[in-house]
């Protein structure tokens, strides 16, 4: 155990660890998850509904949903893949969580929309093609490192129509700045968050100050089995975004706030960028 808190102390390399699958497909985590997408009261995971209604609809403005083939990339709960369908949008959404795959499934059923909701992984298994519109939203981005960023990008270049648009919002630099290392212990940590069995928790942030990079690492003893979970944060000039995006093929406007699509002037807000794929 002595050995195990020293390791767990220790400043990881940066993306040394990608744990995304525990985070969002373990059954009792994938639930606990759902519950705070499906919570109206706060922006865990997902925003609140009007945040998400505004998007849908500054992206119906600025694209026109109406005919358009939109593929949702970690979809989670498809409640902007509801929303598309219901500006109609054909949509697909995709995302690796079977739990939030059936709730979405069973609410677009309910709502009567007709919406593929196909479970893969994004970074590994080929993409829905031919696109006219390809979002990514509410910072997944920034829990990639560099080399899954361009990985992304070129599927995603390529699951595009020619002239079809990809749209993602990132956090941004600014936000960076109010972060701060810091250490936290419990039992059940978080509430019972982590497992349904008892457990003891320890939480550690880092930051990587150069890279604009955060990790909330979390160890996670049980009495038969302990755990690992990594979350990686990197916050973005939208500039670096754009190159990334502009390196990979696409063609890139300036960036928007996120969630009203206006001029991004908070730099402290997150900001989206649409990006095209060359006609
Ligand atoms: C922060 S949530 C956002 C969900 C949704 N876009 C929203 O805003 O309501 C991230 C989602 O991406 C999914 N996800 C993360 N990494 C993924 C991957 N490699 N492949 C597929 N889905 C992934 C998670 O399961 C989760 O549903």
């Amino acid at each position: 155990m002595y050995e195990q808190l020293t390791e767990f102390h220790k400043r990881p390399a940066p993306f040394s660890r990608y744990t995304a699958d525990t985070l969002w497909t373990d059954a009792h985590i994938a639930q606990r998850m759902l519950d705070y997408h499906l919570d109206p009261a706060h922006d865990i995971a997902s925003r609140k509904p009007g945040s998400i209604q505004r998007i849908a609809g500054w992206i119906d403005r600025r694209i026109g949903l109406k005919g358009k083939s939109v593929c949702d990339l970690g979809c989670g709960p498809g409640l902007y893949a509801r929303d598309f369908a219901r500006r109609g949008a054909t949509v697909t959404g995709c995302d690796f969580s079977e739990t939030s795959l059936a709730h979405a499934r069973a609410c677009a059923g309910a709502d009567g929309l007709d919406i593929a909701f196909v479970r893969l992984d994004y970074l590994a298994d080929p993409l829905p093609g031919h696109q006219d519109l390809i979002v990514l939203i509410y910072g997944d981005i920034c829990a990639l490192s560099p080399a899954q960023r361009r990985t992304l990008l070129a599927k995603v270049h390529a699951a595009l129509k020619p002239g079809g648009r990809f749209v993602l919002d990132a956090f941004a630099k600014a936000q960076f700045a109010g972060l701060e290392e810091k250490t936290g212990f419990g039992f059940r940590l978080m509430d019972g968050f982590w497992s349904a069995e008892n457990y003891f928790g320890f939480s550690k942030t880092f930051l990587y100050a150069e890279e604009s990079l955060a990790l909330d690492r979390y160890l996670i003893v049980e009495p038969d089995r302990s755990f690992e979970v990594f979350n990686w944060l990197r916050y973005f000039e939208p500039e670096e975004l754009a190159a990334e995006l502009r390196g990979s093929g696409f063609e890139v406007g300036d960036p928007v706030d996120a969630v009203t699509g206006d001029r991004w002037k908070d730099a402290e807000a997150m900001f989206s960028i649409i990006a095209s794929r060359p006609d």
